[in-house]
């Protein structure tokens, strides 16, 4: 068997499009923010969500110290959110969070999730946490953010056919 190359691996993983979310926590009287794209839905009873990060990620000991995090969903709009919370700091910005549940969160996000740190799964050079919901939002209006390729993006179809979504056995509401 030939031996994974990580960089192709990433530039496969890539492939699969995602949208776009800052992670954040609340430490030692200080906001931490991160920008992640390993994000997932895991259970809705009890409501779980899962983020995975790198074990360099200053992000990652401010978790285990707090046992909280939140995720908020970027709006289409929020591009230099992600490049600021990469390690590209945009001096410019200000005023980028609200509080919820003594956590800091984006504002105008298009969704967010305020967690209670519930499990903690070593997983190579990441660490997978998953987060309890105790509370969340969603704006309707908005449209999120996209990752694919190694590129910022939007949706072409803000509003994918409902029909197709019911077919695959899932229900949503729109
Ligand atoms: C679109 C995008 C998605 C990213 N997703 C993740 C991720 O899911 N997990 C992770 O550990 N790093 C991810 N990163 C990299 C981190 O945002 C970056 O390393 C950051 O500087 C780490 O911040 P910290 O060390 O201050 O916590 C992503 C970066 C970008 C631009």
């Amino acid at each position: 068997m030939t031996a994974i190359d990580p960089r192709a691996l990433r530039n496969a993983c890539g492939q699969f499009g995602t949208g776009v979310t800052i992670i954040t926590t609340r430490c030692e009287e200080r906001d931490h923010g991160m920008t992640a794209n390993a994000f997932m839905s895991v259970s809705l009873d009890p409501p779980l969500v899962a983020i995975s990060i790198a074990r360099g990620a200053k992000m990652l000991p401010n978790i285990k110290k707090t046992g909280r995090f939140a995720v908020s969903v970027l709006a289409d709009d929020m591009e230099d959110l992600a490049w600021h919370f990469a390690g590209k700091p945009k001096g410019d910005l200000c005023d980028v969070f609200e509080r919820r549940n003594d956590l800091p969160v984006i504002a105008n996000a298009v969704a967010y999730f305020v967690t209670d740190l519930a499990t903690e799964i070593d997983a190579g050079d990441h660490t997978i946490f998953l987060g309890h919901v105790r509370e969340m939002s969603l704006q309707h209006e908005r449209k999120p953010l996209l990752f694919f390729g190694g590129r910022f993006g939007g949706l072409a179809d803000p509003h994918p056919a409902p029909a197709m979504l019911e077919n695959a056995g899932y229900e949503f509401i729109w």
